[in-house]
């Protein structure tokens, strides 16, 4: 149990003892600064506010009932009714390495949905976050002990792709191979618009061309196969390149809920939910009325018969509750659509297809900017393919990481770089408020100072050469670890809370909790190791040996910490 969860069944065994109501939680949180002890308690003074007593005096029966010995050595009553719980530095020493542990009791079943780009086009930087941060989370959540099925919901049934299609069998035609055609999927792209927008024969074709392949025709669905095959390929190469989990067996794109989209019309219809609405299915929902109390409609079939985003996307929640199981469904998804997920959660619900007890949660995130303050673009203004980005970071870290330390071996140069740079952009969007717009600055994010990759990666190969120095392996290590100087007792502080925070991260999705932890823990390590020193002359053996263990401790959690968000560690940089 960490030191939180057993600080608050002590708390509320207490409260209860002290004739406080069950309903009036006991508030334990880490203290804001050391003089108000290592926790507080903060739940006397709801409590005194519901019983009309006086805080203070209610603080004071809480502390009489209180058991924390063995735990903590200092209780104080702070303020108009603050209990301040300073924890007992053996109660630390011993509980450091339980960390290691994390059985999981309530393990659900979460589905997961991010990166899902449109396949029409090459993936740009509008993919990153999405992919960025839902591969986190699904990372965390494994960790945890949860069954995590990953579900790259890719776009691959618009309109768009008559067009598409229609382009490659000009290519074909003209006796052309498709890997060649496709080779620049934006450039191919742009070539089929300007086809549709100038040639009103390709435009018709290309319109006949959706209406056929989404009704089963054998030579369309050959060409967008091919289209698929190809643009699917380009982004799993994206994911490797960005050491992100998403593989071609996480695919379940919009086209295969294709054949569940008549039974979902029908139950909408069946149960009123949709009516027919200028020769369209709309469903009207009042849930979501705007201020003239108007409610806002969800088209599900468009007046041709044509089925749309929302149509599949509530075939999509039938299949994650049904054959996968789902207990808890994320989706990590641009705020933009936030209407569109309210609409498709809250039909979902009356429609039956989500039973009460399944979370559904739509974790927005706001825009990448550039320097500019406006959505980053290249020079020109187009937008900057995920490829290309990846190779600029790259070679930014390798420039680094040269004038950094010229003495490493080339193969590990290029090594290091990779890690350092995929590290860099990763870390910049993951430490950021999820729900804010952030600037995308190179500088910043590749900086060995401050919150960012690289001082964690850094932070991490200082430690190894310690162990390195001395001539020890760092992995297994244990050793009995004794807490004197207060800058061990706020390292071994940190090491604790790691489970605490990634139960924070699990349950709201918002991973800069975790990056500003790390960030902490890695200034903590910094400060403990310019106060103590650890292989200098004249430690004695079993302070070493302590010191040791806290050097262990801090580099297999960095490590770890790191891992969750999809950032690797080296052993030099
Ligand atoms: N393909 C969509 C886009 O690029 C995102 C899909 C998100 N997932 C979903 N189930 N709607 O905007």
């Amino acid at each position: 149990m960490s030191i939180k969860d057993t600080l608050i069944e002590r708390v509320s065994a207490a409260m209860q003892a002290a004739g406080i109501p069950d309903d009036c939680p006991p508030m334990v949180a880490l203290s804001g600064k050391p003089q108000f002890g290592d926790y507080q308690a903060n739940g006397a003074m709801g409590a005194a506010k519901a019983m009309k007593t006086n805080p203070r005096e209610l603080a004071q029966a809480i502390i009489i009932n209180l058991q924390l010995e063995g735990i903590a050595e200092r209780l104080e009553i702070a303020g108009p009714g603050f209990i301040n719980i300073t924890l007992a530095n053996e109660y630390l020493a011993q509980n450091l390495g339980a960390n290691a542990e994390h059985i999981n009791d309530n393990p659900q079943n979460v589905v997961i949905d991010y990166s899902s780009p449109n396949l029409a086009k090459e993936m740009h930087v509008g993919h990153l976050r999405s992919t960025i941060i839902g591969d986190a989370i699904a990372r965390l959540l494994e960790y945890q002990g949860h069954r995590v099925t990953r579900q790259n919901h890719m776009g691959d049934w618009g309109t768009q792709f008559g067009m598409l299609i229609a382009e490659l069998e000009l290519h074909l035609g003209e006796g052309e191979q498709a890997d060649l055609a496709l080779n620049d999927l934006e450039l191919f792209y742009q070539q089929s618009k300007k086809h549709f927008d100038a040639d009103p024969e390709f435009a018709d074709k290309a319109r006949a061309y959706v209406v056929k392949l989404q009704s089963g025709d054998a030579h369309c669905r050959k060409l967008w196969q091919k289209f698929i095959d190809v643009s699917v390929a380009h982004n799993i190469d994206i994911y490797k390149q960005l050491n992100v989990g998403l593989r071609a067996e996480h695919i379940a794109a919009e086209s295969s809920y294709n054949d569940d989209l008549d039974n979902v019309l029908s139950a909408l219809v069946e149960q009123s939910l949709a009516v027919d609405s200028e020769g369209a299915k709309v469903v009207f929902l009042d849930e979501l009325a705007d201020k003239n109390g108007d409610p806002s409609p969800m088209i599900v079939q468009k007046s041709g018969g044509g089925f749309l985003y929302a149509s599949s996307d509530l075939a999509c929640l039938r299949y994650r509750v049904g054959p996968l199981q789902a207990n808890r469904i994320l989706y990590f998804i641009d705020a933009r659509q936030s209407l569109h997920m309210k609409q498709v959660f809250i039909t979902g619900r009356k429609a039956n297809f989500v039973p009460p007890e399944v979370s559904l949660e739509h974790h927005a995130f706001g825009t990448m900017m550039g320097a500019d303050g406006k959505p980053f673009k290249t020079r020109s203004g187009g937008t900057i393919k995920l490829a290309d980005l990846v190779v600029e970071a790259v070679e930014r870290a390798e420039y680094l990481v040269r004038d950094k330390n010229p003495d490493l071996a080339e193969e590990d140069i290029n090594l290091i770089a990779r890690k350092v740079g995929i590290g860099a952009i990763k870390y910049a969007d993951l430490s950021k408020t999820r729900t804010n717009d952030y600037i995308f600055d190179w500088d910043a994010m590749l900086s060995f100072e401050g919150n960012t990759s690289p001082y964690l990666q850094y932070a991490y190969t200082r430690i190894r050469s310690i162990f390195r120095k001395a001539g020890i392996q760092p992995e297994g290590f244990s050793a009995p670890v004794t807490l004197g100087q207060p800058q061990e007792k706020t390292l071994a502080l940190k090491l604790l809370q790691f489970n605490e925070v990634l139960d924070q991260v699990a349950a709201d999705c918002y991973p800069h909790t975790l990056c500003t932890y790390l960030y902490e823990l890695a200034s903590a390590f910094m400060s403990f190791y310019e106060q103590c020193p650890v292989l200098k002359e004249g430690v004695d053996n079993s302070t070493r040996q302590s010191r040791l263990q806290l050097c262990a401790l801090s580099a297999a959690t960095l490590a770890q910490g790191l891992d969750l968000l999809g950032i690797e560690v080296m052993e030099k940089m």
